[in-house]
């Protein structure tokens, strides 16, 4: 019995700082922290060795008045290799482009003028090697000596801000390639439909013709059924040339446009999904770019295709619209939402579809629908027809 009392006191320890008993229980060391902590909370002046903060600070500490740097600790000196007499009593050109000295006199004035109290922004500034430096300051106007002065403290963020512009860069040089790989694909699916078109097509057209001539002229019974098989042969072949070039490139798009080649697609869909389809509207004039047409189109493919695989939906409706001088595409379905679908590890779809937007200085979004269902919304910035 006792031996579990005594276990359990020990176990819920000294009772909390907030509660009553604290102090009482206190070691010389939890005073002292205590009495420091009831200072700080009552604002009483603490004495500070502010000099030697100053100058050993990891960061750049400045003052500028009357447009000259009067203070710049070691810090501030050591991030551009400059020696005190550089700096001290010169203007922010004696460290900085003169575009930029400009902007800093600029920035400084709005302090004092009282225009705005305090200011965050990077300066470049020159190293004594002839690099930029990258200058996070934060200064404020205070009071020095009676009249008005900024202070300020600088990180250097040449770093981290280069490794940003990098990043920046390599995404921009992926958005490009992956637009240069689309055009590419493009073009390649284009030619390998019109020449599964013309020279498959041709060859099977000019088969089924030998065909229709041979069955003209024999009357073995034998022979006729030989050859009625192959011309349904030929004629299922023809048929898939047809599909699999419409497929890689549908002809339809570059005659007729992109209205035309998203009805054919939904009236295909329809067919072999048995999902009931809807377009919206009938007509509609779309002047667009044949690259706009093609990424359009495609985007509207992937759609069909996700709702096809993964939505188990009963109704797909495909809107078109100008909103101003912006074309949106929203594609309806009433499936089981993004929610009830585990995406599938390294799939492609979705990131395809965001490029090809990006590509076309758009936006794509993912909705889900009440009560059931998702909602597609490309709104890509055009010139009004
Ligand atoms: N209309 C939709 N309804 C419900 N879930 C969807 C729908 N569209 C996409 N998803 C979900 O988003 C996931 C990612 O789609 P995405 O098109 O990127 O990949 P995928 O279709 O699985 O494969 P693929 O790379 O061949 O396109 C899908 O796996 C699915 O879980
Ligand atoms: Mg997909």
């Amino acid at each position: 019995m006792t031996a579990i009392a005594g276990h359990r006191s020990k176990a819920h320890g000294p009772p909390p700082p907030d509660q009553p008993g604290f102090f009482a229980a206190a070691s010389p060391r939890r005073r002292l922290r205590a009495a420091a902590l009831r200072r700080m909370s009552s604002g009483a002046a603490v004495e500070l060795p502010f000099q030697w903060i100053v100058e050993q600070s990891l960061a750049a500490i400045y003052v500028i008045q009357d447009d000259v740097y009067t203070y710049v600790n070691p810090t501030f000196l050591a991030m551009l290799g400059r020696s005190a007499d550089e700096v001290i009593g010169r203007g922010p050109e004696a460290i900085a482009r003169p575009d930029e000295a400009a902007r800093i006199r600029e920035n400084v004035r709005r302090r004092i003028d009282g225009e705005i109290l305090k200011l965050r922004y990077v300066v470049e500034l020159l190293h004594r090697d002839g690099r930029t430096v990258s200058m996070e300051v934060d200064g404020a106007r205070v009071e020095v000596g009676g009249r008005p002065a900024v202070v300020g403290i600088g990180l250097d963020v040449s770093e981290r801000l280069g490794h940003q512009r990098e990043l920046e860069h390599s995404r921009q040089r992926l958005q490009e390639l992956t637009a240069y790989i689309n055009t590419l694909r493009e073009a390649q699916r284009a030619k390998f439909a019109r020449e599964l078109h013309d020279e498959l097509g041709g060859m099977l057209s000019s088969l089924k013709m030998d065909i229709g001539r041979l069955t003209r002229r024999t009357r073995s019974p034998a022979m006729l059924g030989v050859l009625g098989e192959m011309d349904g042969v030929a004629r299922e072949a023809i048929d898939i040339v047809r599909r699999v070039a419409d497929d890689l490139r549908p002809a339809v798009l570059d005659h007729l446009g992109l209205l035309a080649a998203i009805r054919g697609r939904l009236e295909q869909f329809q067919r072999r999904y048995g999902v009931k389809c809807i377009l919206e509207p009938e007509e509609l004039e779309l002047p667009l770019p044949q690259s706009h047409a093609n990424n359009i189109y495609r985007i509207c493919q992937e759609a069909l295709t996700n709702v096809g695989r993964h939505a188990r939906a009963r109704t797909l409706s495909v809107h078109l619209a100008w909103d101003g001088a912006v074309f949106v595409l929203t594609i309806d379905d009433d499936g089981v939402g993004f929610a009830a679908t585990v995406p599938r590890p390294g799939a492609m779809g979705l990131l395809g579809m965001g490029e090809r937007a990006r590509e076309l200085g758009g936006t794509l979004e993912f909705l889900p629908r009440r009560p059931r269902g998702t909602r597609l919304v490309l709104r890509v910035p055009l010139a009004a027809p």
